[in-house]
């Protein structure tokens, strides 16, 4: 495979002491085939898994494990690693070593260098499924997220254990092909300022009951993810939803009405660079809420509904030519006419088509099946894919709309 933009790169490899350390020989491989210079460390454990010469030999530099060279006292100079590098990459990464790094503990040189690295540190986890999906590794997750590490999301399939679930460490080309996009100047949005918009709106009818919808925020939340990732400045205004991010670079404005939401969106898109309108907004409001509980009756009940405000129209109207305004038209009829209607309506540079009538798409699923709509009617189809797959196109769109060939 051809990872042209590591041609040159510094990188440090973590290797700890996991079965999925098997794999860094081919990753290793991979990085010097594509002319990265690689240093490796490896954990004490991580020796039981893979032996220093085989690691040594493939990336043509001496493999450290310890702080000190034990036949001549040398000291191995951890600081001067994390500044050599241009990328210090840990794969597998345990949940041992993810606690660790959460917590700043350097008990190993491994630690010590992602302690004191001055580069960007990318971490892709390898482990069972319920060590991955335990609270404590979650939050360890979210704290490396909170100081700018990438986490490369480990993949379901068959584990080590015999288990199948989420744990096993992305496969090296992979790897390589996600280190290659953060390396490549073409992909990035450095400090455009991007508003997303997320999750559904709740439009409460009294202290306990409200209007909503299914969105679960998961399509919004993984294109902030790879803004931010490609160097963007993210402000998410985000509906109440049971995901959330600490990435670094967004800025995370939790909204419950149509109304909050609509309020920070104009407070926030004057100064922004575009905006992804991702949310599922609530087309309907109770005119009246209740202060007090509703109580139950014998009589039928209705709720007297008034519009909420259009926030995408209503960036669409005050948008300037440099400002990019996106968003999405989920479809259930009339797929042909309605989106572009809708794009011409909301005044949209493109929309994101998706409609829950294909299989795997929509609110409910870690999947999605989009298109993307322009304003010169130019359609691209994309297959079904992961929503953070998805996400990589929608913001690759973006890029293009913002630096176009
Ligand atoms: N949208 C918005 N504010 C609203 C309603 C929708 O910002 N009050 C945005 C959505 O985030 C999405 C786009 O407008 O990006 C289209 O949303 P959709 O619900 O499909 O469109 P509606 O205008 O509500 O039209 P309809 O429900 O009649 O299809």
């Amino acid at each position: 495979m051809n990872a042209q933009y590591l041609h040159g790169k510094k990188i440090i490899l973590g290797v700890t002491g996991s079965i999925a350390a098997y794999k860094t020989a081919i990753l290793t491989r991979l990085l010097i085939k594509n002319n990265a210079s690689v240093k490796i460390i490896m954990t004490p454990f991580a020796k039981e898994f893979i032996t220093p010469v085989t690691l040594a030999t493939l990336s043509k530099n001496t493999v450290l494990c310890d702080f000190f060279k034990h036949d001549d006292g040398k000291w191995n100079n951890h600081i001067e690693l994390g500044i050599w590098a241009d990328l210090m990459l840990i794969a597998p990464a345990t949940a041992n070593t993810i606690a660790k790094l959460a917590n700043g503990i350097c008990d190993n040189l491994l630690l010590t260098t992602s302690l004191s690295a001055r580069c960007p540190v990318i971490i892709a986890p390898a482990m069972d499924c319920d060590m991955l999906a335990h609270p404590a590794t979650i939050k360890n997750l979210e704290t490396l997220k909170s100081f700018g590490n990438i986490i490369i999301e480990p993949s379901a399939g068959t584990l080590a254990s015999g288990l199948e679930g989420k744990g096993r460490m992305e496969e090296p080309e992979k790897i390589i092909s996600f280190i290659n996009d953060f390396f490549n100047p073409h992909k990035k949005l450095n400090k455009k300022k991007i508003i997303v918009t997320a999750g559904p709106t709740y439009e409460a009818i009294d202290p306990v009951r409200f209007i909503g919808n299914y969105s679960s925020g998961k399509m919004g939340y993984a294109i902030a993810e790879e803004l931010a990732f490609r160097g963007a400045e993210v402000t998410l205004i985000s509906g109440p939803v049971q995901i959330k991010t600490q990435a670094k670079n967004i800025f995370c404005i939790p909204v419950t009405s149509a109304q909050e939401m609509y309020e920070n969106c104009l407070k926030y898109f004057p100064e922004s660079n575009g905006a992804v309108m991702a949310a599922a907004v609530a087309d309907y409001t109770p005119t009246a809420t209740s202060p007090q509980k509703i109580k139950s009756g014998k009589n039928n009940f209705s709720v007297k509904l008034t519009p909420t405000p259009d926030i995408a129209s209503a960036l669409g109207k005050i948008k300037k030519k440099s400002q990019l305004l996106a968003g999405f038209a989920l479809e259930t009829e009339n797929i042909a006419k309605n989106p572009y209607n809708k794009l011409i309506k909301k005044n949209f540079d493109f929309i994101i088509i998706n409609s829950p009538n294909d299989k795997g798409a929509g609110f409910l699923y870690d999947t999605n099946k989009i298109s993307i709509l322009d304003k010169n009617n130019n359609i691209e189809n994309f297959k079904l894919k992961s929503k953070v797959e998805a996400a990589k196109d929608i913001v690759d769109k973006i890029y293009k709309w913002f630096e176009p060939q």
